[in-house]
């Protein structure tokens, strides 16, 4: 799949089918996070691969904003340690992730974890040491339905051409 293709198709899926993820493709998930840029190149993501249905129940119970993940057949925790930025590597790295997982016919959605409280579950649940920061949890599966359209701002709104306040209308 063209990469733009693939940047303008993906959508956020909440819904997956229970077949499982076969581990050439989780593999490749993992590589693809692996292969993110990071600060000062220090690659700090740790991902936990987890499969375990009654642990994605768990997980499922512990994220108000992230049910759906009791139904999907796999989860990657990103949890990065010691990171200048963490959210920007972290983000970089899931963003490869996701990307080459909608490549591959699957869907995935980022469950936000707000407070203090339901990072230090998950992290008692996973066996995540301490100090490293969970950043999220993504159910990843193939996908069962695709929302339909996507809405984004009009370009002419977002972005500026040579001077901010002029819009880029080309
Ligand atoms: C930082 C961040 C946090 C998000 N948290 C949640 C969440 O907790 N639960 C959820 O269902 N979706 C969550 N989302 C998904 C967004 O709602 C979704 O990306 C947005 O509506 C745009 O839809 P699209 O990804 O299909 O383009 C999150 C997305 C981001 C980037």
């Amino acid at each position: 799949m063209d990469v733009f293709e693939c940047v303008r198709g993906r959508m956020t899926i909440r819904e997956f089918e229970p077949d499982p993820v076969p581990e050439p493709t989780v593999r490749k998930l993992l590589q693809a996070g692996r292969w993110a840029p990071s600060s000062r190149n220090r690659q700090p993501w740790r991902f936990v691969v987890v499969r375990d249905k009654d642990t994605l129940r768990r997980l499922a119970g512990i994220a108000p904003s992230g049910r759906f993940i009791a139904d999907a057949p796999m989860a990657i925790a990103i949890v990065m340690e010691d990171a200048d930025s963490p959210d920007l590597d972290a983000g970089r790295a899931l963003q490869q992730m996701e990307l080459v997982a909608w490549s591959e016919g699957l869907g995935t959605c980022f469950v936000g974890l707000p407070t203090e409280e339901q990072k230090r579950r998950v992290k008692d649940l996973l066996g995540i040491p301490e100090p490293m920061d969970l950043i999220t949890v993504l159910p990843f599966g193939y996908r069962a339905r695709t929302p339909r359209g996507k809405r984004r701002r009009p370009l002419s709104e977002i972005a500026h051409d040579g001077r901010f306040g002029v819009p880029y209308e080309s």
